[in-house]
């Protein structure tokens, strides 16, 4: 076996390699484990994980949490307001931007107002979801939510942990107070699914939910957790001619087929490959599909296609929208799609569609239609998985310390 080829294999994928492995490594902190070894937080603690905000905070880079003991916590507590509104309220205590304990005592002259993630999630009106973050008498900092008629409520007490400029903690002595964090929020059961669809280019899904009353099932799913994966607009219509042939039971089946009844962010959709159910789902290996990601792509792969994540539309735990390319079609229903063997580009621009024609229309290529596949090829090098490429690495290196 000649060595040549091996080595410039190796030299050529060790980038990759390096790219990969990094992708992995980043967002390292984890608020959970951080405050699990403080148990004055654990209160703090758990209502991070009960509202969804700890996932939120981990995904972040660059972020402040202003922890509350647990004595604080039950002071909030005994206010008793949902979990919805419970969340804004500690989101108004994650901070989206880094401070040490060193900064906060170097606040550019003594005041400073800086926004929450209570602010950046775009549930706050107007400017409230601020903290008003000042430099007091004797060496204190004083916290304040910025709609607080300029009362600060919270001083600082101390740093519980600093990664800079990833994430620190810092605690502070009270619950910040703001009216607009604690006014009664609409749970995700209040959002209205078809709404949102038909708002962000997903209208003619939205439309076919509606018409056969499946938003009801996606709706149902709403609290405990939920992804949708919804066929853009060209697509559907292109799609349609199809979509008319099948009976009224398995339009539904087809429908339900784009949703998950749990929420899967992008960050543990690209970590997590596997098959997953979805809300067609009936016994044992009934129309689920598997999520494979290729790099930063992910895609979803029934038995009969191949379709990508093109664009988020909402993603707020516990509900994400994501738009793709082509509609998932279940093996229960559809004839695989022909897939071409060669990924080689194809010299000869596709005549029959323009190209934006094409970007959309590629993906519903009928069943039989094989010529018109080229969309699974579009990018061969994509079509290597992580898994291998580090393999193919790997067996480089080894025909290398066996020159
Ligand atoms: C901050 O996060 C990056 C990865 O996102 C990591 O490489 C770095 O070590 C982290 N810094 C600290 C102090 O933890
Ligand atoms: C964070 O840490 C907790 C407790 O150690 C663990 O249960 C959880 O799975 C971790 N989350 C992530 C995203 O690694
Ligand atoms: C600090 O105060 C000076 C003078 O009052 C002002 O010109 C400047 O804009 C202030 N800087 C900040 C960051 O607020
Ligand atoms: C923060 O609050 C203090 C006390 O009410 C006030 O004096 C200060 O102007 C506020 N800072 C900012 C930047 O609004
Ligand atoms: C949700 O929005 C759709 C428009 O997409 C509308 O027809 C429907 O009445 C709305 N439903 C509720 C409960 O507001
Ligand atoms: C609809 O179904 C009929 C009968 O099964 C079939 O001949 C026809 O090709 C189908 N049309 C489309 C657009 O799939």
């Amino acid at each position: 076996m000649a060595n040549r080829p091996l080595l410039t294999t190796t030299l050529l994928l060790f980038p990759l390699l390096v790219l990969l492995l990094s992708s992995t490594a980043s967002h390292a902190h984890n608020i959970t484990r951080i405050l699990a070894k403080h148990p004055e937080f654990s209160t703090f603690n758990h209502y991070l994980t009960v509202t969804h905000l700890a996932a939120e905070i981990n995904r972040r880079q660059t972020i402040t949490v202003l922890a509350l003991d647990n004595s604080a916590m039950s002071s909030l507590l005994s206010k008793q307001l949902s979990v919805y509104t419970l969340r804004n309220v500690l989101s108004l205590h994650v901070l989206t931007d880094y401070f040490g304990s060193k900064k906060l005592h170097q606040v550019t002259n003594g005041t400073a107002l800086t926004s929450s993630m209570f602010q950046a999630t775009g549930s706050a009106p107007g400017s409230s979801g601020y903290v008003n973050i000042t430099d007091l008498k004797g060496g204190k900092v004083g916290f304040g939510a910025e709609d607080n008629d300029g009362k600060l409520d919270a001083t600082y007490v101390k740093s519980v942990a600093e990664f800079p400029y990833n994430i620190s903690v810092l605690q502070i002595s009270h619950v910040l107070n703001s009216d607009e964090a604690e006014a009664p929020t609409p749970g995700p059961s209040g959002l209205n699914l078809t709404a949102i669809m038909a708002k962000q280019g997903c209208k003619a899904f939205a439309d076919l939910l509606i018409a056969t009353g499946a938003h009801t099932t996606f709706e149902e799913n709403l609290d405990g957790g939920l992804t949708v994966f919804c066929p853009t607009d060209a697509v559907v219509n292109d799609f349609m001619p199809k979509y008319k042939n099948l009976t009224e039971a398995h339009k539904v089946s087809l429908l339900l087929y784009h949703g998950t009844p749990v929420y899967q962010s992008l960050q543990t959709l690209k970590s997590s490959n596997g098959v997953m159910n979805t809300l067609a789902t009936d016994g044992a290996s009934k129309y689920d599909f598997t999520v494979q990601n290729d790099g930063e792509i992910v895609t979803l792969k029934t038995k009969a296609t191949t379709a990508k994540i093109t664009g988020t539309l909402k993603d707020e735990e516990p509900l994400v929208i994501y738009k793709i390319n082509k509609v998932l079609l279940p093996i229960e229903l559809f004839k695989p799609e022909v897939e071409t063997e060669a990924p080689a580009p194809s010299p000869t621009p596709h005549k029959r569609k323009t190209k934006k024609d094409k970007d959309e229309a590629e993906a519903d290529a009928p069943v039989d239609d094989s010529e018109d596949q080229t969309a699974d090829n579009e990018n061969g090098v994509g079509r290597i998985s992580g898994g291998h490429l580090i393999w193919m690495v790997l067996s480089s290196c080894m025909g290398i310390f066996f020159m």
